[in-house]
């Protein structure tokens, strides 16, 4: 069975996310973790699609889509939002070979950083990574609570916060250059621009101390702060903001050294639903001040 691997077209791309979704689904449940992912719209991977097409590729077999693969470049970092792989093709080069074509694109953009999120538990991905110079570094952790818990556990004295607009690109920009040492500015207007999500900056007197993304789901992240002394108190807030919402449940996605973060998700009894891992070819970041918002966005 002969399998090509090429540039994805847009309208392939709801096919891609069908796959990633059955591809999660199975790893998870072979874990014991459940079906965690459902098929959410294709906006991030269109938008990037749009910005710089030399980072997503699918592999077609029989003319069905077998597996994808999708990098975006920030300044000097590559990253590495998705490959995945159907399950009954897993295991016959096709991971290494969509990971090859990925990497061109790090290598064409002069990317400093390759990094990456996988499963913790996840051999096969982790053995891939590290074959390809890309070490695991830090374990992050998606974590959730019922949002009626919050209510019970009460929060600290809420920072003073103000919605951010696209007038405040160049805010926002600076705190991810010192969180993790390039801007990601075209990703804040992403971002901003989706109706389901909103964006708070913090205050500490006239001092802008950080910003947090909280979705219509619940999800709080991506996080970053000037201090990281400050990520507790930013952190708390912005969960304070989701336990506003309507959701069901309020999650957010910790590093597993951040550990003012970590306690204030105890404080909330915050459960651990899946347990990542960043994968790098070098040390880069400060993650006691940024949290990622998912593995694909970062
Ligand atoms: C991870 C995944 C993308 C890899 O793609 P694949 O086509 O199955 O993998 P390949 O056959 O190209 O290569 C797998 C490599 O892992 C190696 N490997 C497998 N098990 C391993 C282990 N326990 N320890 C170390 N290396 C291992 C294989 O030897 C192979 O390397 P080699 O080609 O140098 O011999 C695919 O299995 C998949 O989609 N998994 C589920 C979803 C997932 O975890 N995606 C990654 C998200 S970041």
């Amino acid at each position: 069975m002969s399998v090509i691997v090429r540039p994805i077209r847009a309208e392939e791309l709801p096919r891609a996310q069908e796959l990633i979704v059955e591809s999660i689904n199975d790893l998870t449940q072979r874990h014991g973790f459940g079906a965690l992912a459902s098929i959410r719209p294709a906006s991030f991977q269109l938008f990037s699609l749009k910005d710089d097409a030399r980072g997503l590729w699918v592999a077609e077999s029989d003319g069905a889509i077998v597996g994808s693969a999708f990098s975006w470049v920030c300044g000097e970092l590559w990253f590495l939002a998705e490959l995945f792989i159907a399950p009954q093709m897993q295991g016959s080069g096709i991971g290494r070979e969509l990971l090859r074509r990925t990497q061109l694109h790090a290598d064409q953009a002069g990317a400093r950083t390759r990094a990456l999120i996988t499963f913790t538990f996840n051999t096969v991905s982790q053995g891939l990574y590290l074959r390809h110079g890309m070490f695991p570094r830090l374990p992050i952790y998606m974590m959730s609570g019922e949002r009626s818990t919050f209510a019970t556990t009460g929060f600290e004295t809420p920072l003073n916060h103000r919605m951010a607009s696209p007038a405040d690109l160049a805010t926002l920009a600076a705190l991810d250059r010192g969180a993790l040492g390039v801007s990601r500015e075209k990703h804040h207007s992403y971002l901003l621009a989706d109706p389901a999500m909103k964006a708070f900056l913090f205050y500490e007197g006239q001092d802008c101390t950080g910003y947090a993304y909280v979705a219509s789901t619940g999800h709080v992240g991506p996080v970053a702060v000037a201090r990281p002394d400050r990520m507790g108190e930013v952190l708390d807030t912005a969960l304070a903001i989701a336990a506003q919402g309507n959701s069901r449940q309020i999650s957010a996605f910790l590093p597993g050294h951040c550990e003012s973060a970590l306690h204030i998700a105890a404080r909330h009894h915050m459960r651990i639903t899946l347990p990542m891992v960043l994968v790098s070819d070098r040390e880069f970041g400060d993650w006691k001040r940024y949290l990622p918002r998912n593995p694909g966005y970062m």
